[in-house]
C-alpha cells in the first residue's frame, strides 16, 4: 500500500478505536519487551535497541495524557537484567540516567504536572543513576496531576518479602497487632505514598508473562493484561488503544458478572430481597450497556457455567 494511503487508514482507525473507548484505564503498567530483537533485525546492537525503546517511552507519555490515563508504571530494569552483559549494562544504565535527567528538565512534564518516581531496590543501582533518580523526584515532587513510576532494580517477589519482613518486625516490637494487618497496612509498608492498584499491563514483543511486575497491585484490581507482538520501539498509538479496548471490555464482563451472580442469589432464595445482592444490581445497573435489563443477565446465567 502507499505509504500515505497506510498513514490515513491508520489515522481513520485511531479516530475510530478512540471513538469507541469511554471509561479507560486509570493506571497503566508497561513492560517494554523486545528492545534487542528490534535492533538484531535492523542490523544493531542492543543500547541501539534500547536507545529506540525510548523514544517510544517518550511518545508513551504524551498517549497517556491524550487517553486520560493517571498513572503509568514502566518496567525500564528488572532485578534479572543485571545478569546482562557489562556493555549492555552500562549502556543501558548511561540511557536511563540521561532520560531521567531529560525528562525531569522537560517542559511538557512541568506543564502537566508529571511526578516522577522510581520504585525497586535503588540500593542496587550504580550512584549515578541513584544520582539522576534523586534529582527527577526533587524536581517533581509538588506534582500530583500525572505519575510516572520507572521501576528500576525491581523484582515484585523481592518488593513483597520487604514489606513481609517490615511487618514481622512490627509485631515483634509489639507496634503492630497481627489482626491489624490488612491490604492498607501492606500498601503503607511497600511505599511511603502507596501505588494505585493497576488497570492495566501491557506487556509488548510476543511473551505472555508479567514477569515479577507489581504483583500486589496488579492483582488488587485483577488487572486486565494485553499482550502484544509488535517490539516495544514499534509500539503505536493504535496497539495502546488496541490494549485499552481489552482493559474495557474485562471490565464489562466483569460487572455483567457481578450482576449475573447477585440476581441468581437473589432468584435462590424464592425473590427474598437480599440486601447484598440487591445493592450489587442497583450499583451496576446503570453501568451496563443501555438497554441491558437485569432479566437478560438472569437468563444468561442460567444457560451459562460459572465465570
Ligand atoms: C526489554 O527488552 C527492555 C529493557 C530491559 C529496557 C527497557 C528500557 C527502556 C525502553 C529505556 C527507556 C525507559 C525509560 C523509563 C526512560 P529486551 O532487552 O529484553 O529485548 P529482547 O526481549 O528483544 O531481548
Ligand atoms: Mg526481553
Amino acid at each position: 500500500m502507499l505509504p500515505w494511503v497506510q498513514r490515513r487508514a491508520r489515522a481513520a482507525y485511531e479516530r475510530l478505536l478512540k471513538r469507541e473507548i469511554s471509561g479507560g484505564p486509570t493506571h497503566v503498567a508497561v513492560i517494554q519487551d523486545g528492545n534487542r530483537r528490534y535492533a538484531d533485525r535492523n542490523g544493531g546492537e542492543a543500547p541501539d535497541g534500547h536507545r529506540a525503546g525510548a523514544q517510544t517511552t517518550e511518545r508513551m507519555l504524551d498517549w497517556c495524557r491524550d487517553l486520560g490515563v493517571e498513572e503509568l508504571t514502566l518496567y525500564a530494569f528488572s532485578t534479572e537484567n543485571f545478569d546482562r552483559p557489562d556493555h549492555e549494562r552500562e549502556a543501558l544504565f548511561d540511557l536511563l540516567e540521561r532520560k531521567l535527567y531529560q525528562f525531569a528538565d522537560d517542559d511538557r512534564v512541568h506543564d502537566g504536572e508529571v511526578r516522577i518516581r522510581a520504585i525497586g531496590d535503588e540500593t542496587m543501582l550504580p550512584e549515578s543513576v541513584r544520582e539522576a533518580i534523586r534529582y527527577a523526584e526533587r524536581r517533581t515532587d509538588d506534582y500530583d496531576r500525572f505519575t510516572l513510576n520507572v521501576a528500576l532494580a525491581y523484582g515484585g517477589r523481592n518488593e513483597l518479602l520487604g514489606a513481609a519482613r517490615d511487618v514481622a518486625r512490627a509485631v515483634e516490637d509489639g507496634d503492630l497487632d497481627p489482626d491489624d494487618i490488612d491490604v492498607g497496612e501492606i500498601d503503607n509498608r511497600l511505599y511511603d505514598d502507596p501505588l494505585r492498584d493497576v488497570d492495566l499491563i501491557i506487556r509488548t514483543g510476543g511473551d505472555e508473562r508479567t514477569s515479577n511486575f507489581l504483583p500486589w497491585h496488579a492483582n488488587g484490581n485483577e488487572a486486565a493484561v494485553f499482550f502484544c507482538t509488535p517490539y516495544w520501539p514499534e509500539f503505536s498509538k493504535v496497539d495502546f488503544l488496541r490494549g485499552i479496548r481489552t482493559y474495557e471490555s474485562r471490565e464489562e464482563s466483569w460487572r455483567r458478572t457481578k450482576v449475573k451472580r447477585a440476581a441468581a442469589l437473589v432468584r435462590a432464595v424464592g425473590g427474598v430481597e437480599l440486601r447484598e445482592a440487591r445493592e450489587v444490581i442497583d450499583r451496576f445497573r446503570d453501568t451496563l450497556p443501555e438497554g441491558t435489563t437485569v432479566d437478560e443477565l438472569d437468563a444468561e446465567g442460567e444457560s451459562s457455567s460459572a465465570d
